[in-house]
């Protein structure tokens, strides 16, 4: 088969090669013995693969190795037990491997592909959308009639975030950084968008009358203070990411005096051990895309061989929703 592998960490620009390869056992590390083989037909290109190709993320084997933590495509087959069998459409979660043509997945993280989405709108479902909802529901309890503001709001976890955050009844307010994001962060569903780069701390406390329920940061950086400084009482700021570089530091005065909190979600940690909790987030997101109201946000669009292209996309500040190589036509 035809596969991605990093085979130096020197970033983007020359990590990747382009290689001939046999395709893997029907075995995966988090299922030794079993997996879910599944012909490709598009992989989802995310900040983790970018951090790979310098050795930055805490997933790091040895090179050579293929990158991509998730697909979409064909079962071609399956384990006995697995909720889903050859022949059926799937989004998968696969942590490694991803970026060929055959790829191998746990039974508990690969999920039946509804027919209103294509390819690769499921390459973009499970990372982002499932971390969506642990981040706003499990993790930052946030409720029907509630306000959630969401940093990098145009980008493959805010735009999935604003999704979740509708589907759950709340109100969003994005925050991005250009206008064009503006618009991406818009046809995501977003109620209120501002800008990054602006009062964005006082117009939130002023679209929600007072400050905000919710804070769902994937940047991180210098916004953190006035993130807090947004939310309510009783408001719950969940940490997901520092996309911004560097992370913050809490004066914990500042929960105290404003009767906050500070809440991690860190999706893959806490599911990995856990198959009931996957399907229960998979029946959960799995029910807002039959409601209409998941709809995963592809942005460019690349051909397996380019996904060098695909990861400096990302790395570049450019990408808007999610980046997708596409490996087989559809
Ligand atoms: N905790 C978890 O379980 C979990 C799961 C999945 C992903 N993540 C993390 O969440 C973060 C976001 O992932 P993503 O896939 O949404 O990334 P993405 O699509 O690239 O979006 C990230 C957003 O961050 C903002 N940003 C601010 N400063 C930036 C900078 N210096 N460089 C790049 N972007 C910058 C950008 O928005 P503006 O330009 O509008 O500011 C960008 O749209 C990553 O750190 C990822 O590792 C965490």
């Amino acid at each position: 088969m035809k596969a991605i592998q990093i085979v130096e960490l020197t970033g983007p620009d020359s990590a990747l090669a382009l290689v001939e390869m046999p395709e893997p056992e029907p075995s995966h590390m988090l299922t030794p013995g079993e997996g879910v083989v599944i012909d490709v037909h598009a992989a989802g290109v995310s900040f983790p693969e970018v951090l790979q190709t310098r050795g930055e993320y805490q997933l790091k084997p040895p090179p050579p190795f293929v990158p991509g933590s998730e697909v979409a495509g064909v079962v071609r087959s399956a384990p006995q037990g697995a909720q889903v069998k050859a022949g059926d459409r799937v989004a998968a979660f696969c942590a490694l491997g991803g970026f060929a043509e055959t790829a191998v997945a746990p039974a508990f993280l690969t999920f039946a592909l509804a027919p209103a989405l294509d390819f690769a709108q499921g390459a973009g479902l499970i990372l982002n959308y499932h971390t969506a909802y642990f981040s706003l529901v499990l993790r930052g309890r946030l409720k029907q009639g509630e306000t959630v503001l969401i940093h990098g709001a145009a980008g493959g976890v805010g735009t999935a975030a604003l999704q979740v955050a509708k589907g759950v009844g709340a109100r969003t307010i994005a925050v991005v950084s250009t206008e064009a994001k503006q618009r991406v962060a818009e046809q995501a569903g977003a109620d209120e968008v501002v800008r990054s780069d602006g009062p964005w701390k006082d117009q939130a406390k002023e679209l929600s009358g007072g400050g905000v329920d919710v804070v769902l940061d994937p940047v991180g950086g210098d916004r953190f203070t006035d993130s807090l400084r947004s939310l309510r009482e009783d408001g719950r700021l969940v940490v997901v990411g520092f996309t911004g570089g560097a992370i913050p530091e809490v004066k914990v005065n500042r929960l105290l005096l404003g009767n906050t909190e500070v809440v991690g979600a860190g999706w893959g940690a806490y599911v990995m051990g856990k198959p009931d909790l996957n399907r229960e987030i998979g029946a959960a997101v799995g029910r807002m895309v039959d409601e209409g109201v998941v709809r995963p946000v592809v942005g460019e669009r690349f051909p397996l061989a380019r996904a060098s292209e695909a990861l400096k996309c990302i790395d570049e500040r450019r990408a808007t929703g999610k980046v997708v190589l596409d490996v087989r036509a559809d």
